[in-house]
């Protein structure tokens, strides 16, 4: 008898010790997870905006969606369950593994959210955080669903969708503590790059923003750090920023700002994102617009050496659109045998002669196509590269780790790297021996100018980003259809192989973009946020002190499991 009640002692301690261990969130089938009734009330105080949350491909055998909805970033984006990637929906990790495919006969949950709360106003998105909060939900935010590592959306989880707050407001004088910071544009956290471009565009008017029409500048990119073609000119997204409206974990609504909220606005401007709260809306500082010329060009070459010359080539000429502070993004795309480069160089206020003199800075010699646009107002945007893809097919892709490649001499002496213009050609030119089947892309986007100019702004943006001169990003792609075992290498491809290569040319710890990174970096509180992560942490311990905004490779996610369910 008595051993018996000693050994229940024995296993009710233990039992407590394991849960003061490790503490997991309520999921479908936890004692406390709410219950229908619950569910129903809450459905009540967000005016009837809780919808149930399936799969894309779910959503869209269920409607039915058409090929051309199906592969529109703008359709996706109002679907709950969407991500613009649809790899980010599949639950490639779960056990056993839980996949939907459009047109699949099986269809599991994946990694898809179980309700969203479709917001329209700040008590939704009050009344959402402090639901999830009191009942120890797992809690996903999301605008456009376009995240590079997949963190607006969690299995078992609350979503809070964003897509509904489109408000654009400009004023001549914003005003911050007094102070007129100028021109500004104040942007819904939902509102699409495109609309923003247009918008500033109709008001004579120019803001720093992704050239990417769906992405939401206000929803995650700001708080990476927003990089932009235009960053030369006028500087990252984040070192424009003046305002942000956002509900913290508490439910509270703050006005962040220089003076209100002080250490939140550092945070938020480059402490990457969905760490901190539901962004409302953003304010930032517009420009005058101005005449732009972009060029470009695209070279196709059968040859492996052919493309490494030609990147070498271009490595050389690296600095040449310094001077007119030009952006440049330059991809690079192999397809079986042959390469594709495809060099797009944006030049404020450069005539078509200026800019046809300076493009010829790129190889061209062989060029296919080269096309200028002259005297454009503002600058333009795409609908990004899927419009290529064949129709009815969608591919998977994953971006593995953005390096910045970082001179650590600043824009002074930055030759470290360039002047190694062989490197850079192997760079490109790797491993394009092996797998010569496997379609990958890398692409390059030069900064400097006024990115380094702003070193001295006061942010949370990884300092590596002002003395860098490229950030360089390698995504691996596969098709949705592809066997998981594939897929699954592909997925750790960048650790395993290509991170490797990497460092040789920029050294150990460089630096990388936690909007375009891999979200299986080990070593990620120094990669992306650098020396800033103890200060972000602080910040977070003070905002967010029960870990409910939780992001994979965000601030506090050391705490917990890949899921943000358990803590470890
Ligand atoms: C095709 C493509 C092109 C890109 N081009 C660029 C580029 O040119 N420059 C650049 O800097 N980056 C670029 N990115 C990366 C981009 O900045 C990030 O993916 C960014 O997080 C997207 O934000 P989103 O709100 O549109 O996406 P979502 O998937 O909706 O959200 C992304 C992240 O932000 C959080 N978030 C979203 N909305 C809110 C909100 N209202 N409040 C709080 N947190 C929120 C989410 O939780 C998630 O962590 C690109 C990405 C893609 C897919
Ligand atoms: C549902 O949960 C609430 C507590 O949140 C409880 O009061 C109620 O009795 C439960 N209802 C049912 C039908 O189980
Ligand atoms: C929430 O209420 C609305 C309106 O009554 C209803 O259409 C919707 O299905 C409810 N959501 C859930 C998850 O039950
Ligand atoms: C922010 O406030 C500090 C003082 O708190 C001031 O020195 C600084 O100039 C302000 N920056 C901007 C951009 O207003
Ligand atoms: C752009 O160029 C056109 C034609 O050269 C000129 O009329 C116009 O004033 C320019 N706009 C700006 C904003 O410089
Ligand atoms: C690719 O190159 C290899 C080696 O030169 C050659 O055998 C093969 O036929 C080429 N494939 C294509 C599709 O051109
Ligand atoms: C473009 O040129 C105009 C007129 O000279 C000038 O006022 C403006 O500052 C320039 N803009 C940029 C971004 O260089
Ligand atoms: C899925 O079905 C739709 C509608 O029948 C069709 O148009 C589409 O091509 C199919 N897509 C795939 C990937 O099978
Ligand atoms: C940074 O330096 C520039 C030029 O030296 C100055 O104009 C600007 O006000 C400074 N910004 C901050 C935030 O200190």
């Amino acid at each position: 008898m008595r051993a018996v009640f000693s050994s229940l002692l024995l296993l009710v301690s233990f039992l407590s010790a394991c849960q003061a261990h490790s503490k997991c969130r309520n999921v479908p089938g936890s004692a406390s997870f709410p219950n229908a009734t619950a569910w129903s009330a809450f459905n009540a105080t967000v005016s009837g905006r809780l919808a149930p949350v399936v799969p894309s491909a779910k959503y869209c055998a269920n409607l039915p969606c058409t090929d051309a909805q199906w592969s529109s970033g703008l359709f996706r984006s109002t679907i709950p369950g969407a991500m613009d990637q649809i790899n980010f929906e599949q639950g490639y990790d779960l056990n056993p593994p839980s996949l939907c495919l459009r047109n699949s006969t099986a269809c599991g949950q994946g990694d898809v959210p179980i309700y969203s709360v479709e917001a329209e106003t700040v008590q939704d998105v009050q009344a959402a955080v402090r639901f999830a909060g009191a009942n120890h939900l797992r809690l996903v935010v999301k605008s456009s669903g376009h995240d590079h590592l997949g963190r607006s959306t969690a299995p078992n989880s609350l979503l809070i969708h964003m897509a509904k707050f489109k408000d654009v407001v400009f004023t001549d004088a914003f005003i911050v503590g007094g102070q007129n910071m100028g021109s500004a544009v104040t942007l819904g956290a939902g509102v699409h790059a495109k609309d923003m471009h247009y918008q500033t565009g109709v008001h004579g008017k120019v803001a720093v923003g992704p050239p990417v029409a769906t992405l939401c500048p206000a929803g995650g990119y700001f708080q990476g750090a927003g990089h932009s073609s235009i960053s030369p000119l006028l500087g990252l997204g984040a070192d424009n920023v003046l305002e942000i409206q956002i509900v913290i974990a508490s439910g509270a609504l703050l006005k962040v700002n220089n003076i209100s909220n002080p250490d939140l606005f550092w945070a938020l401007r480059g402490g990457g994102a969905g760490s901190w709260g539901v962004i409302i809306s953003v304010t930032v500082r517009t420009f005058p617009t101005f005449n732009a010329t972009i060029s470009t060009i695209t070279l196709d070459l059968s040859t492996n050496a052919a493309a490494a010359a030609v990147a070498g080539v271009h490595a050389q000429h690296i600095f040449d659109f310094d001077s007119v502070r030009g952006g440049q993004y330059f991809f690079l795309q192999k397809a079986g045998n042959s390469t594709t480069f495809l060099f797009q160089t944006f030049m404020a206020n450069a005539t078509l002669a200026q800019g046809k003199g300076t493009a010829h800075a790129v190889p061209h010699r062989r060029a296919r196509t080269a096309r200028r646009f002259p005297a454009l107002p503002g600058f333009r945007y795409h609908e990004h590269q899927r419009r290529s893809l064949p129709s009815g097919r969608r591919r998977s892709q994953q971006c593995s780790d953005g390096v910045a490649l970082d001179f650590n001499g600043g824009v002074s002496k930055p030759q470290r790297i360039y002047d190694s213009s062989k490197g850079i050609s192997r760079a490109f030119g790797w491993r394009s021996a092996r797998n010569p089947g496997k379609s990958r892309r890398r692409s390059l986007l030069q900064i400097t100018g006024q990115v380094s100019a702003n070193a001295n702004i006061s942010s949370a943006v990884h300092p590596a980003w002002r003395t860098a001169k490229t950030h360089l990003i390698v995504v691996n792609i596969w098709e949705d259809t592809a066997a998981l075992a594939d897929i699954n290498r592909l997925r750790h491809e960048f650790q395993n192989s290509q991170l490797t290569f990497l460092e040789q040319l920029s050294g150990p710890n460089a630096g990388s973009y936690s909007s375009e990174g891999d979200i299986f970096e080990p070593d990620f509180m120094t990669t992306f946020y650098g020396p800033n992560y103890a200060k972000l942490s602080a910040i977070k311990n003070k905002y967010d002190p029960f870990d409910l905004f939780i992001v994979a490779v965000g601030v506090g996610s050391e705490r917990w499991d890949e899921w943000g369910i358990c803590t470890v």
